[in-house]
């Protein structure tokens, strides 16, 4: 299986991206073929038209070729994915949520022929700072979901003094999506 991480986050470092690599690892231990995306080169969505450009009934973006189009192929073809970001502002990262804006639209109507229709998505928000802000981050994430028919396998949420055992779930998390654990099972 193909699992996809896409993720907020623009360092390199730090608490948000040893998360990532905790997820990439227990995927991996999974069995699953992993990559991570970041997101922060795409542009924002141009509100096309009176509000609906090409997404409406082509289910493309018409600026797509700034790389939307190849990570809209990537998310088509993935199996399981994990959404990561540090929360700014109590939100997801401006990159992640610009993506959503986007990649929604494209997704308008295609009930369970969607790219994430019946997927499943593990869910994580790290607010390094204070820790505020972390339920309406992934509350966000979650009505993304809601949206795109997506499936969540776990929401968890991250700061800087619950890491130590987060990091173990995200990775139990991920490994235990990766090979094959459906929502419903009772482990
Ligand atoms: C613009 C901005 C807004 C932020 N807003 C919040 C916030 O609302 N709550 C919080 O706990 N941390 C906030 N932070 C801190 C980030 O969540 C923190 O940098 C993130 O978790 C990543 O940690 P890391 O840099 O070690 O990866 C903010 C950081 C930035 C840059």
């Amino acid at each position: 299986m193909k699992y996809l991480i896409l993720s907020g986050n623009p360092k390199k470092d730090g608490l948000c991206h040893s998360l990532t690599e905790e997820a990439k690892r227990g995927a991996a231990d999974g069995g699953a073929e992993t990559e991570v995306i970041t997101l922060e080169k795409l542009e924002r969505c141009h509100v096309c038209g009176n509000g609906w450009g090409t997404c409406r009934e082509k289910h493309t973006c018409a600026f797509g070729k700034d790389g939307f189009n190849e990570v809209q192929a990537k998310v088509r073809s993935a199996d399981a994915f994990c959404f990561i970001t540090p929360v700014y502002w109590a939100e997801t990262a401006e990159s992640l949520k610009c993506f959503f804006d986007r990649f929604r639209r494209c997704e308008n109507m295609m009930n369970s022929n969607g790219a994430l229709s019946g997927k499943q998505v593990l869910l994580i928000a790290s607010p390094g700072g204070s820790g505020n802000g972390m339920l309406t981050c992934l509350e966000q994430m979650d009505r993304f979901c809601r949206h795109t028919n997506a499936v969540i396998f776990d929401y968890i949420g991250v700061n800087r003094w619950n890491s130590d055992y987060k990091k173990t779930a995200i990775y139990a998390a991920a490994k235990a999506m990766a090979g094959g654990r459906k929502n419903g099972e009772t482990v």
